[in-house]
């Protein structure tokens, strides 16, 4: 099974992702993950994308499609993968379909996540990471036990260089104009499930399961 997940910066992917790959045993790819890996080791890749990342636009096509569609390659064990931040304009939509059914496989579920624009600049204003393990906190909904140490560790949390309320204005107005009209993509393929991410991370994940067990027809437990 093979998932897809969409929405605004903030609105839960990779919180949601976490879970959800652990539970259905998905091989969990975060395109912002495999980015700022990239400029973490200071390769020319890293360097390419820095600007758009740091400034909020997206990264163009032709860089990141080369990039995730290559990961995609190597499944692993895993029983498909689940992608977080990829796709996110019709472009790169239409060429991961392509590389699916060039692989004899396709996209399962579309899953996109709905948050308004106040919440979202409260969630990654006060999103804290760990630079060791990536573990993602937030000062007032899921501060770690001791204040800026990732309680897994031990190491000093840091912010995203993205996530200020400047740059996440940026990023919102990129989603709005490229990574949106990817729900009607799906939806017309009637693989669309919208869930309410203003609910608590375990209610939204209890969402999430309920329709990715609704598209695999109960068939896991
Ligand atoms: P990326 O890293 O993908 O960032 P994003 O899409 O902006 O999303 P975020 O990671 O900021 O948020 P999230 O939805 O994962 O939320 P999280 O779970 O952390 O991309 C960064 C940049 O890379 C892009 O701007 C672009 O430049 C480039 N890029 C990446 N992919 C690309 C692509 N395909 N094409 C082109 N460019 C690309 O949660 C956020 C906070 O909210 C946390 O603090 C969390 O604790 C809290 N929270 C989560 N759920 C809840 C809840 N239910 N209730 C309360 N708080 C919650
Ligand atoms: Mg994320």
């Amino acid at each position: 099974m093979n998932l897809v997940l969409l929405g605004p910066p903030g609105a839960g992917k990779g919180t949601q992702a976490m879970r959800l790959s652990k539970a259905f045993s998905l091989r969990h790819m975060s395109s912002g993950d495999v980015l700022r890996a990239e400029r973490k080791g200071g390769t020319e890749l890293g360097d390419r994308v820095a600007e758009y990342m740091d400034s909020g636009k997206l990264v163009p096509d032709e860089i990141i499609v080369e990039v995730i569609l290559a990961q995609l390659k190597d499944p692993g064990d895993a029983a498909g993968f689940l992608l977080d931040g990829f796709p996110r304009t019709k472009g790169q939509a239409e060429s991961l379909d392509k590389a699916m059914e060039a692989a004899g496989c396709q996209i399962d579920l579309a899953l996109s996540l709905k948050v308004p624009d106040n919440e979202i600049i409260d969630r990654i204003t006060g999103r804290r990471i760990c630079p060791g393990c990536d573990a993602v906190y937030h000062i007032k909904t899921l501060p770690p036990a001791r204040d800026g140490v990732c309680d897994k560790d031990g190491i000093t949390l840091i912010q995203r260089e993205d996530d200020s309320e400047e740059v996440v204005m940026k990023r919102l107005a990129a989603y709005y104009a490229q990574t949106e009209p990817l729900e009607a993509y799906y939806r017309r393929k009637e693989l669309l499930g919208v869930s309410d991410g203003t609910k608590s991370v375990d209610d939204v994940f209890t969402d999430l399961v309920g329709m990715v067990r609704e598209r695999l027809g109960n068939a896991v437990s």
